[in-house]
Order: C-alpha cells, then structure tokens, then sequence
C-alpha cells in the first residue's frame, strides 16, 4: 500500500511517488509550515522539474499536496524561496484577499542549455494570494536576468528590516551574489562573496543568509553554501560560512571549511522564512546525493527529506569559533515517541542488544546517551540476513564515521560512486564527554554529535528491515541510554 513500501521512510518527508530533490519554497504561514520542492511529476528520475508542494501544522505530520509550479516558456522550475509579503511591497495583493505569498525561483532553459548558451538560468517569480494553494507567474518575468553566468540560480530571499528591503542571496557557478529589491520584482546587486574562500570542489549551489542565535541568544550571520560535487565524503555537500552582513556585504573571519553535515547524504538544504516569533531558525534538507541519488532501490518514488532541524551557533574546539549546529526540531520525539524506555547504567562489554527493551522493534528509533570519557564505540542496526549499519566513533582517528558497506543493497550504484565508502566527521568539541542523538527511519540515520557540531546523515537499503538494535564497544559506561520506538506519521 502506499507509505508502506520497502524502504518508505516513515516519519521523514517523502512524495507519494516519482522523484524529489532539494527542498523549496520554505515559508511558515497562517499556520502552515510549507515545503515545496523538486519534482519530476512524470518519472523517477530527475528532469522535467516542477515544484511539488507539503504542508504540516508542525514540522512533524505532513500532508502532500497538488504540484503549485509547472515548466513554461522560459524553462524548467529549478530551486528556490518563498517569503510572505505583508507590507504588499510587490503590489501583488488584491484588497479582501490574504496577503501575497511570493516565491522566487529558477527558470532553467533546455533550448538555451540545448544551443550550448551560458545565460540559461534566469530568475522568476510567482505568487499566490489563497495561502500558497495555487500560484500565478508573473506576467513580466524573468524578473533577473542572465547576463552571461553558468550556473546563476537557486534565489533565497529574506527581509532586511534595518535596510527596508528584501536581500536575495543567489549561487553564481563559484560564488555567492547579492541582490536587494524593494519590490521582490527589481533587483539590484550589492555584492559577490566567497570565490576565494571555502571548498571549492564542485558547483556552487542552493545559498542561504540566516541569521542564526549563538547560545546567549545573540544573532550572527551564517550563510548556507550547498555543493555539488567535492563534499567531504563524496559527492553533494553543505558548507557553511559564520561571518558579518552589513546590509550590502558578506565577509567571514572564520578560517577553514566547516560542513554542516558530513554525512553523504544532506544536500540543499535551507530554512524556513517567516516563523512563528521565538522560532530558532529551522532547516530541512534533500536526504541523498546526486552521486547515486537516481539509483537508489526505492519505487514508486525517489528521496526523502531529512528531518527538520533546528540551528544554533555554539563555540567549537578553539572558544573564538562559532560552529553551526543542529538537532531535531522540537517536538519530533515527542509527538512521535511510542515506546520509550530509559535504561540506567548501561554496561557494554563487546555487544549490548537495545531493541529487546522495546515493546515493538519497528526499526524507527531515536536514540540519547551520553559518553562519560570519549573512547571508541559503535550503534548498530541489523537485521537477520547479516546485513549491517555502523554508526559510531572512532577514538584513534578522533572521528564520527558510518559505515553501510554491508548494508545490504550496496550494488545499485557504479562502485566509483562511493556509497560502500565509509564516511568520516571530525569531533569538533573540547573534553572529553560527548553527546550523542540519533535519529533512525526505515532507510536512513541522522547522527547529532556533541550537540550538534558534527552531524552524519546516510541512507541505506537492507534486503529486510533493520529491527535490530545495539551498542558495541569494549568496557563503555554509559550513566543512561534512552531509546525510543517511533511512530509512523502516515499510519492513520
Ligand atoms: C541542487 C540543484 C539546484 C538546482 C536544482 C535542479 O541539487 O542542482 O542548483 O536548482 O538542483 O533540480
């Protein structure tokens, strides 16, 4: 039946059916969370991208909803934002009816890519005056034009109330550029940032400016830079830059790169505009790779989001640095907790079986504990064909690392695509006693490490699920180990 296919994740986003990439259009409004995102409405592949369209009354139970942006004349409806326009800066509003949600986005043309052109992409608008249910493009688009860039597109817009203006941050093939608009329908450029500074292994893609809380709750700019390929463990991967926005500028003082998840599988990933007052900043991202991303085992659909997360800024390993971090939105666990057990003073002497405290071994876990003296440890999820998951820390190599190379279905994917590869993380935390979360879904696991400085996301497809539950390692003490059973959000 639908939503209880193989490998159907269970408590994470994923379409009905045919292929989804990165998240689009996120925008909170009269009581909505809104996900759009890339969708091929007619197979499972990439290509033929529309905006497909969720929606959820928290950010954990999600209801699909019809396609809201087709291709037209000026080409196929790549990434992009969505903001709520209040003040009618755009004009848009119509008196009586709500207020005009309006979503920039990506037109790419394959008649331009077709003549070997470099001005393909151009940015376009659209907006909706009934909640985000249905849209109307904009009748004068593109409303920015291609000058002659590759790669010039995925426009994330937010408002500046100290400047009076809305700011786009747009990707420009190696680099991030600004734009600022009065109206969301003309722009103007204020700057370029970044082409010397960061990885620079793959295309620059999906950027985001968000201004991110540090611990005592003071904002710092943080830009989101996605990249494609040149991640650290292959393929697609999220940098990210702490730094300064003076309105027109972006400048960073932070040297080195700093990855928002290291894992293989978090891409494109950006926040949510307009949140509820007292939101922390709340992120989702494409659970997959476009290393193998339209080759993995799953039909009738392909992807899944990961959770919601939400970030903070919190001092890494030298006090000066700021570190992006992460955890599950608020509320996941506890909306979806079902079973629950909180297991006091855990011993684990080579191999220590979880799953046999739960009531219903599902395989969709969240899992807390803390480890007293860093020392090396692994989770693993299993089932009974000997197919395996290793999520863990390596003490010698002071690293997080995940291992699937005997997850079952490795073989899907060319092998010089990496997904047998293990994927390491740096520990990025002063002393000695990490934090460990762990977020579990029937294809995919999402390691919060040291509250968050080092996250892990990876997807995997055992030949049966993995009910299988347990903690490896030798003489570890652990204080408590909390695990909960999750339940599912489309069971009814
Ligand atoms: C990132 C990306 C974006 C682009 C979209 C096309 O995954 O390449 O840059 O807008 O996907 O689907």
């Amino acid at each position: 039946a639908l939503y209880n296919e193989p490998y159907r994740p269970q408590f994470h986003f994923s379409p009905p059916k045919n292929w989804m990439n990165d998240p689009n259009g996120l925008v909170y409004e009269n009581g909505t969370y809104h996900l759009f995102f890339q969708q091929n409405p007619t197979a499972n592949v990439a290509g033929n991208l529309h905006w497909g369209h969720a929606t959820s009354p928290d950010l954990v139970h999600w209801q699909p909803q019809p396609t809201a942006l087709a291709p037209d004349s000026l080409g196929l409806v790549f990434s992009g934002s969505a903001v709520l326009d209040s003040a009618n800066t755009s004009g848009l509003g119509r008196p009586g009816q709500p207020a005009p949600l309006v979503a920039l986005y990506t037109a790419h043309s394959t008649e331009k890519e077709k003549a070997n052109r470099q001005d393909v992409e151009s940015q376009c608008l659209a907006y909706s005056l009934d909640h985000g249910q249905t849209w109307t493009k904009y009748a004068h688009n593109p409303v920015l034009k291609n000058q002659g860039s590759r790669d010039f597109r995925d426009p994330k817009v937010s408002w500046h109330p100290a400047q009076k203006q809305w700011v786009m941050a747009l990707s420009a093939h190696d680099h991030v550029e600004f734009y600022a608009s009065k109206n969301l329908t003309s722009w103007v450029k204020l700057s370029d940032f970044g082409q010397t500074l960061g990885a620079h292994g793959g295309v620059w893609e999906c950027p985001d400016l968000v201004a991110v809380p540090d611990s005592a709750g003071l904002p710092h700019w943080v830009l989101i830079v996605n990249m494609n390929p040149g991640g650290p463990n292959g393929g697609s991967a999220t940098q990210y830059f702490v730094g300064k926005f003076d309105g027109k500028t972006f400048s960073t003082s932070q040297p080195g790169t700093r990855w928002l998840d290291y894992g293989p599988d978090n891409y494109a990933g950006v926040t949510w505009a307009n949140l509820p007052k007292g939101s922390r900043p709340t992120y989702i991202g494409w659970m997959s790779n476009w290393e193998y991303g339209q080759q993995v085992p799953t039909s009738p659909w392909r992807s899944a989001m990961t959770v919601p997360r939400t970030l903070t800024l919190r001092p890494g390993p030298r006090a000066s640095e700021l570190l992006l971090t992460s955890r599950p939105v608020e509320g996941l666990v506890g909306r979806l907790a079902e079973d629950f057990v909180s297991l006091p003073n855990v011993q684990v002497q080579g191999r220590y079986d979880l799953a046999r405290h739960l009531k219903h071994p599902t395989g969709r876990y969240t899992l807390h504990f803390n480890v007293p003296r860093a020392q090396t440890w692994a989770v693993e999820l299993s089932n009974g064909k000997n197919e395996r998951v290793l999520i863990g820390y390596d003490h010698t190599k002071k690293q997080y690392y995940f291992d699937r190379s005997q997850s079952g279905n490795v073989t899907f994917a060319p092998a010089d695509k990496g997904f047998t590869r293990v994927a390491y993380a740096p520990r990025q935390a002063r002393g000695n006693a990490q934090e460990i979360g762990l977020v579990i879904d029937a294809a995919s696991v999402e390691l919060f490490a040291d509250g968050g400085r080092t996250c892990l996301t990876g997807i995997f497809f055992p030949s049966q699920p993995f009910t299988g539950l347990a903690l490896q390692a030798k003489g570890l003490q652990l204080p408590v180990v909390e695990v909960m059973g999750m339940k599912s959000i489309w069971e009814k």
